[in-house]
């Protein structure tokens, strides 16, 4: 068995690269090092069942070539944060759009199965809570460039079950809520990263908008684990399904919690959206996945409770000094 996951040097990729291998499997890993790094995956390049590609995945030539010597596909790769999302959106756009165009039209031409991944951001402004995978989305206009993301994502869902509905592609959506664990970097604005950083630095804890804001964030390990399995379960095909953690947190005791669990002496310092990002700039109070689709489909629920995670994610930082 054979994987090719594009985004391979990225924070999820890297993780799901690692498992594979551990489960015998052969993976390919296609990564541009954008925002993902060799550092994530150099310790797989002995194991003679890992491939690296430094390659993007709009080079269509190098991907049809593995494509049609690999059995399934996790694409992952994207260009994703909000601090990314919010000042190169170009990028953000072609990457996404195109990006994953063209690994639809290559999948379908070699007729492989592959899995997607969305984000839970394409609930968008919709305040309904838990979001199942039927609710409606609702963006913001489109002058505010933080709903760019979403709306890639979006297409890209579309698409993706266009080419099923229409060629019986098999496709699997995975939306997937806050993501956290070793390897993720708060260069592009991830939350937990950013503060344990700034924690371990005894920096102020930089809490953007009033802090109430509420996230659930599930360990990537767990996250790894429900992708193995949707990505074997023919029940998964043509799905959407929503994958995280419930636990859920308001921002501000997120920044405590940290504090409190990394024993710094940071304090927290609220800083409003405008001033993070731009003025007109949106957030969602809250984002809940309704993960009972998951669980029926594969038997999957998270494991991972978020002192784990914060543990992990310092205990990361602190063993190779990357933060
Ligand atoms: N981490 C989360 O909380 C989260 C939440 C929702 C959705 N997702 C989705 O999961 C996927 C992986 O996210 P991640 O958190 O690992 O982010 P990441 O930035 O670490 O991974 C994305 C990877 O894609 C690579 N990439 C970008 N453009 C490329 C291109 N043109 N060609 C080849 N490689 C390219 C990057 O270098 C990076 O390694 C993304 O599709 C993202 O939208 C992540």
């Amino acid at each position: 068995m054979k994987v090719l996951i594009t985004g391979g040097a990225g924070f999820i990729g890297s993780h799901l690269s690692e498992k594979f291998l551990n489960e015998g499997k052969k993976v390919v890993s296609v990564d541009d090092l954008s925002t993902g790094s060799y550092e994530n995956i150099s310790h797989l390049t002995n194991n003679k069942n890992f491939q690296f590609v430094y390659e993007t995945i709009f080079n269509e030539t190098v991907v049809d070539r593995i494509v049609s010597e690999c059995d399934m596909i996790v694409h992952l790769a994207a260009a994703v944060g909000v601090e990314l999302v919010m000042s190169n959106q170009v990028k953000v756009i072609e990457t996404n759009i195109h990006g994953t165009d063209t690994i639809l039209k290559i999948a379908n031409r070699y007729r492989k199965k592959i899995l997607i991944a969305s984000t839970s951001e394409v609930y968008g402004k919709n305040d309904k809570t838990p979001f199942s995978e039927t609710d409606d989305f609702l963006m913001g206009a489109t002058i505010n460039a933080r709903w760019s993301y979403a709306c890639t994502k979006a297409i890209d869902e579309f698409l993706a079950l266009a080419y099923h509905k229409e060629f019986n592609l098999p496709v699997i959506i995975v939306r997937l809520f806050n993501t956290v664990g070793p390897k993720q970097t708060g260069q592009y604005g991830m939350v937990i990263p950013r503060f344990v950083k700034q924690a371990l630095k005894s920096e102020n804890i930089t809490v953007y908008g009033d802090g109430n804001q509420t996230r659930c964030f599930c360990h990537v390990t767990d996250v790894c684990q429900a992708l193995s399995k949707l990505l074997y379960s023919p029940k998964a095909v043509g799905e959407i399904v929503n994958v995280g953690s419930n636990y859920e947190i308001t921002i501000r005791d997120l920044a405590l919690k940290i504090i409190k669990q990394t024993k710094s002496k940071s304090n927290i310092k609220m800083i409003s959206y405008e001033k993070a990002y731009q003025s007109g700039f949106e957030d969602m109070l809250k984002r809940v996945p309704d993960i009972s689709k998951v669980k029926k489909l594969v038997n999957f629920v998270p494991v991972k409770s978020l002192e784990e995670i914060i543990y992990d994610v310092k205990d990361y930082m602190l063993k190779t000094g990357r933060y």
